[in-house]
């Protein structure tokens, strides 16, 4: 069955629109919130105040990028969560008023499963790298680090996450600690490649199973950085592409001790990334290195598809069109609870 997706993104701070003929993507729109960079974080009131401003302009642009009048499209799929309330309001209400003034179905989509689901964009029709299933998805964003066992685009297994922090959170903490702007990732991410990994240690923490901590890891940098300081002023001006590619690291091998826990006790050789922190450097080469020696098939998505984007959104809609999964007019949005 052949379909026109719209798909609507505003979870957190980026408003997006996209529009895909069938897995096949036509645009991809995001406009990102500036507003936030002077409180060092997201301000949720702020975000929602900024999707409705960016909304209707963002999805007339991705219409028209797509070269798409609005009688083409056939369905119009939206982030109902998890994410922030008043942010995904905005998305969830545009999305229910365009299908409702313009007769189509509605799509609600888990923003996890469309991060996962970014991995089946196609840029074009002959675009065939691919996972096939059954795969491990490491996903690892501001808000979430998880490890999933994708059985298909429909059906994911949850079977490790963290028990606080984020793995995305972890670094743009640190980066505070450190004394970087938010978001402090990619930050981490450029100094590290200066520095030497091995100068410092910090703590891992010994998690059960596949599941994370990071929380910990922020307050050993905390009372390193305190106490190291005290001797010496100059010390994080001095030491700062060591310390972001030592904490990097931690971070990395916290990551891929469990991802390689569960490649082993699944039996599973092929490893995806999804979510922004997959867009770190360290991360991507710790991938490449371990598919040599593990003998994986690996995948990493393209970087605007790693980053919230409504393109994942539309893909993960096209997938719930061709099982004609739609919901009603009374649909509300969900912050934190699975669905
Ligand atoms: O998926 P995402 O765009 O949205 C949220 O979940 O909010 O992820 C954003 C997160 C931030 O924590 C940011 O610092 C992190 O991804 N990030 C990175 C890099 N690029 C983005 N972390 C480490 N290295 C990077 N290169």
């Amino acid at each position: 069955m052949s379909a026109i997706i719209l798909g609507i993104e505003s979870s957190c701070d980026d408003t997006s629109a996209a529009v895909i003929k069938d897995d096949v993507i036509l645009s991809n729109v995001v406009a990102n919130q500036d507003v936030h960079k002077a409180y060092g974080g997201v301000v949720p009131e702020l975000a929602s105040r900024a999707h409705q401003q960016n909304i209707i302009p963002v999805v007339e642009k991705a219409i028209k990028d797509a070269g798409v009048s609005r009688n083409d499209i056939n369905a119009v799929a939206f982030t109902r969560g998890p994410g922030l309330m008043g942010s995904l309001l905005v998305g969830t209400s545009f999305a229910k008023g365009f299908a409702l003034a313009n007769n189509l179905p509605l799509i609600e989509v888990n923003h996890l499963h469309a991060h996962v689901m970014a991995h089946f964009i196609k840029e074009n029709e002959h675009d065939t790298n691919q996972p096939s299933f059954p795969f491990l998805c490491l996903l690892v964003s501001g808000g979430n680090s998880q490890i999933i066992v994708v059985r298909d685009q429909l059906h994911m297994e949850i079977i490790g996450q963290t028990i606080d922090d984020a793995a995305g959170e972890a670094f743009d903490k640190c980066a505070k600690i450190i004394g970087l702007p938010y978001p402090g990732g990619p930050l981490i991410d450029k100094m590290a490649r200066e520095g030497n990994a091995e100068a410092f240690k910090f703590n891992k923490p010994k998690i059960k199973d596949y599941n994370y901590s990071f929380s910990g890891l922020k307050t050993s940098v905390l009372y390193f950085l305190r106490d190291e300081l005290k001797k010496n002023p100059e010390f994080i001006e001095e030491n700062k592409a060591d310390i972001c590619a030592s904490l990097q690291k931690t971070i990395i091998d916290i990551l891929m001790d469990k991802v390689i826990k569960a490649a082993k006790d699944t039996g599973i050789k092929q490893v995806a990334l999804a979510g922004g922190v997959s867009a770190n450097s360290g991360l991507r080469d710790r991938l490449t290195q371990l598919a040599q020696e593990k003998g994986w098939k690996t995948f990493i998505p393209k970087f605007s598809y790693t980053t919230d984007n409504a393109a994942m959104i539309a893909i993960n809609g096209y997938y719930k069109y061709l099982k004609q999964d739609f919901v009603g007019q009374e649909v509300a949005p969900f912050a934190r609870t699975e669905f």
